[in-house]
């Protein structure tokens, strides 16, 4: 009777085959073996190994013939190995238990390549190029209207995995197209902003700032009379002041009309033009000065001293003199005590000084000389000047003209007498 074959356990031992031999057992046992089964599917994409197995029938009941794998064979007859998908991919070169990829790929079997991922689109502008794995290259532009900044408009992937540079920004670049720049201004666009240069007279971002003060023409210059009269009447062209933008000016002066009588002295005309638009104002100022007729210079007496005041003299001039020590004046000549001039221009009593040409010490009889007062040394701080300075201040007050010592107090002192020998 024929006994059943009994399917044994596969063996899946290691590597290592030992040295088989078909032995008499085998035969007494009714030893068989199958067709070796098909491959396993393969442990590794690349690389891998895979293993196949056949099976081993025995006679069970035979004494001697004990029911095991190792009966029938040795172990490495029941499983066979072998390497698998030696390959790698992406050009990656295999060294049978490894990859080696070519640059920008990666993994056991060079399967991924190096990808940076989509570096994101930018707002007003174009992302250009597809790809983004190593090696690739995206740019940017941006719409019409637009300028890029900031970033880099061509960025890379690089190995790493990460995209050179920066996203740039697409700036608004048109905004003159609204037309902000006022009074004739040339506009310049400038990333999301715009750039005005002023014509004259504008200013502020957008030109819109009045920054003209009124302008002035006719301001008349300064007038300088001389008079024969106490007053004159003194006239002037009224200045013109006008604005280049037209705003409405405002014009105060501190006189009336064009003409004032004015006394001796000194005096501003004054014109403010002030636009309220913007507050700025513009001045016309000018000095009137109302003088007597200047007096011709009066002369020096020989041998004599001319003394006279040394202030306020475009006001008036008053003169006296002494003669020098045994010295006079010719017989019938007067001594005046002042000679004056004033407003008219000319001297009185007379535009001459008598000189002092008479020796006192020749006189056969003082009859008929006037004999003044006399100096003997007429040097810069003798005591003589001084002497005369002091005199003449003392006969100027007590004189008719001593109004002219009331008047400029300040200035009537012996300092101020002007002294000429
Ligand atoms: C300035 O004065 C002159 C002479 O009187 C006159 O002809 C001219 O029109 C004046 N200019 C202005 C801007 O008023
Ligand atoms: C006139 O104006 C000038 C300049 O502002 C000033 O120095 C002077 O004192 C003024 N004169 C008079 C008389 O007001
Ligand atoms: C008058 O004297 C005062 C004081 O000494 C001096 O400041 C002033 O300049 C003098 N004036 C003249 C016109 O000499
Ligand atoms: C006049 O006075 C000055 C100053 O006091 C003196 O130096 C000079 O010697 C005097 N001259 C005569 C001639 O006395």
């Amino acid at each position: 009777m024929k006994s059943i074959p009994w399917l044994l356990l596969l063996c899946l031992s290691l590597l290592g085959s030992t040295e088989c031999g078909i032995t008499s057992q085998w035969d007494e046992c009714g030893c068989r073996w199958d067709e070796w089964e098909a491959w396993s599917t393969c442990n590794s994409e690349c690389n891998g190994r895979r293993s196949r197995t056949r099976k081993v029938w025995l006679y069970k009941d035979k004494s001697g013939c004990y029911f095991a794998f190792s009966t029938c064979a040795t172990s490495d007859m029941g499983s066979d190995y072998s390497s698998c998908n030696t390959f790698c991919h992406n050009g990656g070169t295999s060294n049978s238990y490894s990859c080696s990829c070519v640059t920008g790929f990666y993994g056991a079997c060079c399967g991924f390549q190096v990808n940076c991922g989509n570096p994101g689109s930018i707002s007003n502008g174009n992302l250009n190029g597809g790809t983004f794995n190593y090696g690739s290259t995206v740019t940017y532009t941006c719409y019409s209207g637009y300028l890029l900044v900031d970033g880099t408009s061509s960025r890379k992937c690089e190995l790493n995995a990460i995209w050179s540079g920066t996203n740039p920004r697409c700036a608004y670049y048109n905004s003159c197209s609204s037309g902000p720049c006022k009074n004739r201004a040339t506009c310049t666009n400038i990333p999301d902003d715009y750039q005005c240069a002023c014509t004259h007279g504008w200013s502020g971002k957008n030109c819109d700032v009045d920054i003209l003060p009124p302008s002035l023409t006719n301001c008349s210059s300064d007038k300088y009379i001389t008079t024969t009269k106490l007053t004159d009447l003194v006239e002037w062209q009224i200045p013109t002041f006008t604005d280049p933008h037209d705003f409405p000016i405002d014009v105060t002066a501190n006189y009336l009309n064009n003409e004032f009588t004015f006394p001796w002295g000194d005096f501003n005309v004054s014109y403010s033009a002030v636009k309220p638009s913007n507050g700025l104002s513009t001045n016309c100022l000018f000095g009137v000065s109302l003088r007597p007729n200047p007096c011709t210079p009066i002369n020096v007496p020989v041998n004599g001293a001319l003394i006279c005041n040394n202030w306020k003299t475009d006001y008036g001039q008053f003169c006296t003199f002494f003669c020098k020590e045994s010295y006079t004046v010719p017989r019938g000549v007067i001594i005046d005590d002042f000679y004056v001039c004033g407003a008219s221009g000319s001297w009185t009593p007379t535009n001459i000084i008598p000189d002092c040409s008479v020796m006192v010490t020749n006189l056969q009889s003082t009859t008929g000389y006037n004999i003044g007062p006399t100096y003997s040394n007429c040097s810069e701080y003798s005591d003589n000047r001084r002497e005369m300075q002091e005199f003449y201040i003392e006969k100027l007050s007590q004189s008719d003209f001593s109004y002219f010592c009331e008047k400029f107090q300040e200035e009537c002192i012996p300092e101020n007498v002007s002294i000429q020998c």
